[in-house]
């Protein structure tokens, strides 16, 4: 091999590294230069066909009633080493102890860190990644864990179809404060800038998690950033967490996208991909959507009133009953006594041949009972006349 040969292996080799080396760190983002539409074309994957996030339409579901629930794993046995705290650029991370876990899938899966995407504040805008039926809500958690049966580590089985397991929690506002995730939040402003890393107390993961782990969306997907893989099984809980609108804003307006030696400090914020095609994907539902369905108030105001119109109701029908039992009680004591030939139940018939004059005494009395019965039935039915304009 001659000098000039070596020379051109030394700079081929040379250039392949800058190039790989270039395309490792290219600096995406979720808008701008190397924003959202552009990934697929640094990050094949990105442009595939079953990627993440989407939207659930609840309505086209299946519902697969061998869903468990999923179950954590040690993750209130959070021990004395601190968490720790990480911005990269992109998010923020807490890295998770190796004990921590996932069970209930066909795989022991293993924890590696959590993160969030969110918004920027100001009403109609989104900050979840999923939307259940189009909604959106305000932040979204990612509790991600890698499958530690097939796998050695994260980076190995992050490339692989059945690698990652990945829960998601959508976030919403409410009035209370969520303790939960001040034991991230509090510490935010340690890491204001990107590449910037803070030790944190360890604290219970599972406070962050929905109360109810049993209903929940499954489906087969991709990590939600560059470089996208499709290696992830998808769990998105139906239940949502809350936090106060003065967390979600120091959320929204804590941390930078820029590092502390760029001159310009970057909000980081709408941190959220689209949703993506389901391309023929099945969304698996772990409840029956009629269970699932929440009410409305107006609807648990409708069942309330029917409720009630329906015992007072059975309440007249009742009284009516015993009424009714009671004139024939009556009735047939006076028939006895009047006419002891006569059955209590003969009276009723009126095609019965004309009564003989000694009969015809006996007559009136029975008349006025049936004139009696007559109007207690109007009564009852005067009784619930009513009723049905007080459903309105
Ligand atoms: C992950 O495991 C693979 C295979 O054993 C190994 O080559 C790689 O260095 C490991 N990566 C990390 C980050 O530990
Ligand atoms: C995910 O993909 C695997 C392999 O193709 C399949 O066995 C499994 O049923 C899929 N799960 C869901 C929830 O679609």
């Amino acid at each position: 091999m001659d000098c000039v040969s070596l020379f051109i292996l030394v700079v081929l080799t040379f250039f392949h590294q800058t190039a790989v080396s270039s395309l490792d760190e290219i600096t995406w983002t979720y808008k701008g230069v190397v924003g959202q539409s552009e990934w697929s074309e640094h990050f094949p994957d990105c442009g595939s066909s079953a990627q993440s996030p989407v939207d659930v339409i609840t309505t086209q579901t299946r519902y697969d009633p061998s869903l468990f629930p999923v179950t954590p794993l040690g993750y209130s046995q959070y021990g004395n080493q601190p968490f720790t705290l990480f911005n990269n650029g992109h998010t923020v991370i807490v890295e998770l102890p190796e004990w921590m876990g996932l069970g209930g899938l066909p795989w022991l899966y293993s924890a590696a860190q959590l993160h969030l995407h969110w918004g920027s504040g100001g009403p109609g805008y989104g900050g979840s990644e999923h939307t259940i039926n189009g909604l959106s809500a305000n932040a979204e958690l990612h509790v991600v864990h890698y499958n530690s049966d097939l796998y050695p580590n994260m980076s190995t089985a992050m490339t692989q179809r059945d690698g990652l397991a990945v829960l998601g929690i959508l976030i919403v506002t409410g009035e209370e404060t969520n303790p939960g995730f001040n034991n991230i939040l509090s510490y935010l402003s340690r890491i204001r800038h990107a590449g910037q890393k803070a030790f944190i107390p360890a604290f219970d993961v599972r406070s962050l998690l929905p109360n109810n782990l049993g209903r929940y969306y499954r489906y087969n997907g991709s990590l939600t950033t560059p470089p996208c893989y499709q290696s992830v099984i998808w769990t998105l809980f139906h239940e949502r967490v809350q936090i106060s609108k003065a967390q979600l804003l120091k959320l929204e307006t804590i941390l930078y996208s820029s590092t502390a030696e760029e001159s310009e400090n970057m909000l980081l914020q709408d941190n959220y991909r689209v949703t993506q095609p389901l391309n023929h994907r099945v969304i698996f539902a772990s409840f029956s959507a009629e269970s699932g369905r929440e009410l409305s108030s107006g609807e648990v105001t409708a069942i309330v009133i029917g409720v009630m119109c329906g015992c007072v109701g059975l309440a007249v029908i009742i009284r009516f009953i015993v009424k009714t039992i009671r004139f024939f009680k009556l009735l047939h004591l006076e028939t006895v006594v009047v006419n002891s030939s006569t059955s209590s139940w003969d009276i009723l018939h009126n095609n019965r041949p004309a009564p003989m004059p000694r009969a015809k005494e006996t007559e009136n009395p029975k008349e006025q009972k049936q004139d009696l019965a007559l109007n207690m039935t109007l009564e009852a039915e005067r009784k619930e006349e009513p009723l049905p304009t007080s459903q309105l």
